[in-house]
């Protein structure tokens, strides 16, 4: 199945310049989004995985689908004020400001293998954070999957350590 067929291409959005990839037409076609979930889970199989670990929002929709389909939980990484116990935080500059994410403190026990799934791999800034707390909380980074990766921004290079898959370049 070619995935591309299924995401919008959407010109200037947000902002001028910028073409966003939006996979809610992906979602929306039951056969596609199951397949999407497929690969990842299969990526997955040899990694002894056992939590799911995804960040807000769009991590939560190929994520959660994902740790159903494997039997292990899911941790989700939000943005502040979000997460009503303990958490770690961790803070990260954008082009223009910052952005920060966090994790309960207690969702991820030391030695425990994490998958981290998100929608698109753009500069890799919001993975790099969920790693570093993932790493932080005594998680084992097994690998790290995407369906979407926008390859001139060149995220991967911040990811060289881990297993990535990636199911769509752009
Ligand atoms: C988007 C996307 C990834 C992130 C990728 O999320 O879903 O999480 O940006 O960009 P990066 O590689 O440069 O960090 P966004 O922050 O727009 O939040 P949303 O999922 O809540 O829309
Ligand atoms: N997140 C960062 N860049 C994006 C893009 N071009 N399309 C969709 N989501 C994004």
């Amino acid at each position: 199945m070619d995935l591309k067929n299924y995401v919008a291409s959407v010109k200037d959005f947000p902002k001028k310049g910028i073409i966003f990839r939006d996979i809610t037409t992906l979602m929306n076609d039951g056969e596609a989004y199951k397949y999407a979930t497929e690969q990842i889970v299969q990526f997955a199989k040899d990694k002894q995985v056992d939590l799911v670990v995804g960040p807000e929002a769009r991590g939560f929709i190929f994520g959660c689908p994902v740790s159903y389909a494997l039997g292990i939980g899911f941790v989700p990484v939000r943005k502040p004020k979000k997460l009503p116990r303990e958490t770690i935080e961790y803070s990260y500059d954008l082009e223009y400001g910052s952005n920060t994410l966090c994790m309960h403190k207690d969702a991820i026990k030391p030695g425990q293998r994490v998958l981290i799934v998100d929608d698109l791999l753009a500069t890799g800034g919001t993975m790099e954070a969920t790693i570093k707390m993932v790493e932080q909380l005594g998680g084992v980074v097994a690998g790290l999957a995407f369906l979407i990766e926008l390859e001139d921004l060149k995220g991967r290079e911040k990811l060289k350590d881990y297993p990535v898959l990636t199911l769509m370049k752009y």
